[in-house]
């Protein structure tokens, strides 16, 4: 009996490890990134809540690329990570109100059949390519020029006083 317990704990812990340490193993990978800043940092992101320990929820910003209509707004997203990431590609939506080919204006979901590096997702994609991608579609000669809803919402006003503060300091 005892053996039989044994065998099945066993089995359970090499379920589970099997199963997740790749996908937190990456995550984690992400948010140390993240954390360190990328680039220029006209994007960025972060996890939603520390304690999440399946690590779901994450928060993505890009700051209007110059010379197109997004000049000098700054578009917040949510990035949702289900259990089968990175095999499936997460769930993005923008937060800030955006006019642009791939996004649902309603909603604000980036739709995966008008976005192809969702539709082709490659799991070697990771949340920062999302975001740079999504930049350089603000670019495009497709979407630089479309006329935008009324500036953003109010989180992301919210935010913009918080990014100016942390510029000055
Ligand atoms: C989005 O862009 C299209 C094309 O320019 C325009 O017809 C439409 O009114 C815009 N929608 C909003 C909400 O600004």
């Amino acid at each position: 009996m005892a053996y039989t317990a044994m065998l099945m704990f066993h089995f359970v812990v090499r379920l589970t490890i099997v199963t997740l340490v790749p996908r937190s193993f990456r995550l984690l990978e992400e948010l140390e990134r993240g954390e360190k800043g990328i680039g220029d940092g006209t994007v960025s992101y972060g996890m939603d809540d520390a304690d999440d320990v399946y690590m779901q929820s994450w928060t993505g910003t890009i700051i209007g690329p110059p010379n197109t209509v997004h000049e000098g707004r700054i578009y917040q997203l949510k990035l949702f990570c289900g259990k089968d990431y990175p095999d499936n590609p997460p769930n993005v939506r923008f937060q800030t109100r955006i006019n642009m080919s791939c996004v649902n204006l309603e909603t604000g979901v980036v739709e995966p059949n008008r976005f192809p590096m969702l539709s082709n997702w490659k799991r070697e994609c990771t949340m920062e390519d999302i975001l740079i991608q999504l930049k350089k579609e603000m670019m495009s000669p497709q979407n630089r020029k479309l006329s935008q809803p009324p500036d953003g919402n109010e989180d992301a006003r919210l935010e913009k006083g918080i990014v100016i503060r942390c510029c000055i300091l």
